[in-house]
């Protein structure tokens, strides 16, 4: 794991592989004028003051995302300097922001796979622009080779690819300011989290089943105080979890429902936070065609993101009560698997007449949330990749926010935005819920298809307890990137949703949500 730190050295006696700077276009008349950001004074300096005019030879635009390698200047410890884009330079004494400064230190440590250690001298004008270009070094730096030859030892050779960068220091930022400290804690733990759901994601489906995740969150419980309690299939027969053992039976591996209790002695709020945990969804008797089946072990995305988020909250201390719940089951096809057109009696009690059992996600998470209900908590966030029509809706970097209250829904779009990760309000509209309608159950699980992503949260709210505030956010998009990097997204599992409820945990901490 990439250890990180705050550091005072200057520049030049710095004993790294690479010095990180900062490159933006300049705001004036010449679009091509490049501008050396702030934080990087000694590094310019060293060049005679002369780096713009030497990235500028190099064809380096200012770019976000771009990458310019050249060499050090002479009497640097470090070999090289990096000069990673920032695009446009903010008006005067203004911040580039947290997210461009997060991507852009992402852009750079994955440019540094490879190099042992690497200096980070980008601007930073406060606490929270510490932590965005930690935290997006860290996400940056993260690389899945456990099932590549030579991986995880630090052995690895062209043909593994490079090891992940191991150290990152932060110049310009202030070692002994409490808030600094903080901010670089934070950064840390939620990045390592983080990783570890990416982890989760990119674990292939035939070592990662509900069993093998449940062991997962067992040891992470223990080791980090929380309260950790796991229905195996003989709990939920008795339970009456019928959503759950619904999806699960076809597979040779049966479900679990896990429940992760962090409390704080100072808490005044409860959170609930529920995750879709389908480790492979091949559809079930519905199945998937083949084109839609190979990326589905990404399924249980939701379910690792309420892991990581309870995880991180435990570790920050955040003074905030947080259960979360983990939904896992394989859904697959087999003599015992669930059929189109059986009924299933959920743990609310009501029916459902499964129409496509493909539409799995929604029954795993409505006993799941009807049992959160049941604590009363203050408010319930759900996490799942739910459909692909959320996916044709908003693409695959943002994910679909619903909610049955209109200022929770606002409240969790401004977290998102505030953690770094894109998402948008979608309505819930009832006209919607008639398509549902059964004939012999309760309700179907499929009703229009256009409009899916919003039939699915029409479905979920059906299992929501009475009075309680709940949002539903749907990651079918963003959870696994199957295109290229960038910033600080790897290709895989991305961790999607991770950081908007650490975000979340921590203003019904301070009492600031909705
Ligand atoms: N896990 C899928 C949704 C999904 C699609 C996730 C693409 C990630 C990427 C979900 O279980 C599913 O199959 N949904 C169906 C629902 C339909 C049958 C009503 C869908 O979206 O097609
Ligand atoms: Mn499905
Ligand atoms: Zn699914």
């Amino acid at each position: 794991m990439t250890a990180l730190t705050l550091s005072t050295a200057a520049a030049p006696g710095l004993r790294a592989d690479a010095i990180v700077v900062g490159v933006a276009k300049g705001g004036s008349a010449k679009s091509s004028d490049l501008v050396v950001a702030p934080g990087a004074e000694a590094v310019d300096k060293a060049y005679d003051g002369g780096l713009a005019g030497v990235l500028e030879t190099l064809g380096a635009s200012g770019g976000e995302g771009e990458v310019t390698k050249l060499p050090a200047p002479s009497g640097f410890k470090a070999p090289v300097v990096l000069a990673v884009g920032l695009g446009s330079q903010p008006d005067k004494d203004a911040s580039f922001g947290t997210e461009t400064l997060r991507r852009a230190a992402g852009a750079a440590a994955r440019a540094l796979a490879g190099s042992k250690k690497a200096a980070f001298a980008l601007p930073i004008t406060d606490a929270a622009d510490a932590g965005a270009i930690g935290e997006g070094a860290l996400l940056g730096a993260y690389s899945f080779d456990t099932y590549k030859e030579n991986g995880k030892d630090g052995k690895k050779d062209a043909k593994n690819g490079k090891a992940p960068l191991a150290e990152v220091a932060l110049l310009g930022g202030k070692p002994r300011d409490r808030a600094y400290k903080a901010a670089v804690e934070r950064a840390t733990a939620v990045s390592q989290e983080l990783n570890r759901a990416r982890d989760l994601v990119n674990t292939p489906p035939n070592d990662l089943n509900p069993e093998a995740f449940a062991a997962v969150a067992q040891a992470a419980a223990k080791e980090h105080g929380i309260k950790v309690q796991v229905l195996d299939e003989k709990a939920l027969e008795k339970g009456g979890y019928g959503g759950i053992l619904g999806v699960g039976a076809g597979s040779a591996s049966a479900p679990r429902l896990v429940q992760l209790s962090y409390t704080s002695s100072k808490a005044k709020k409860h959170l609930a936070f529920v995750g879709k945990g389908i480790t492979y969804d091949s559809g079930g008797i519905s199945l998937k065609p083949a084109g839609h089946n190979e990326t589905m072990k990404c399924d249980m995305s939701g379910a690792a993101a309420v892991f990581a988020a309870v995880v991180a909250a435990a570790r920050l201390g955040l003074e905030v009560n947080v259960t979360g719940w983990l939904a896992l089951a394989e859904n697959m096809p087999s003599g015992s698997a669930t059929r189109p057109g059986d009924v299933l009696r959920m743990y609310s009690g009501k029916t459902v007449e499964v129409l496509n059992t493909d539409a799995e996600g929604r029954l795993v998470l409505a006993d799941a949330l009807w049992k959160a209900s049941e604590d009363k908590p203050d408010a319930i966030v759900d996490v799942a990749t739910l459909t692909g029509a959320m996916v044709l809706a908003l693409g695959n970097r943002t994910f679909g926010v619903m909610a049955n209250d209109d200022a929770f829904r606002s409240a969790i779009v401004e977290a998102a935005e505030e953690a770094g990760e894109p998402s948008w309000p979608m309505p819930l509209p009832d006209h919607l819920k008639k398509g549902m309608d059964s004939p012999t159950a309760d309700i179907a699980n499929m009703g229009e298809r256009m409009g899916g992503g919003l039939v699915a949260g029409l479905f979920l709210k059906e299992f929501v307890g009475e009075g309680i505030t709940w949002a539903h956010l749907d990651i079918a998009g963003p959870a696994f990137n199957e295109s290229g990097p960038f910033g600080y997204t790897p290709k895989g599992g991305t961790g999607s949703a991770v950081r908007t409820l650490v975000r979340v945990a921590e203003l019904a901490a301070s009492g600031d949500l909705g």
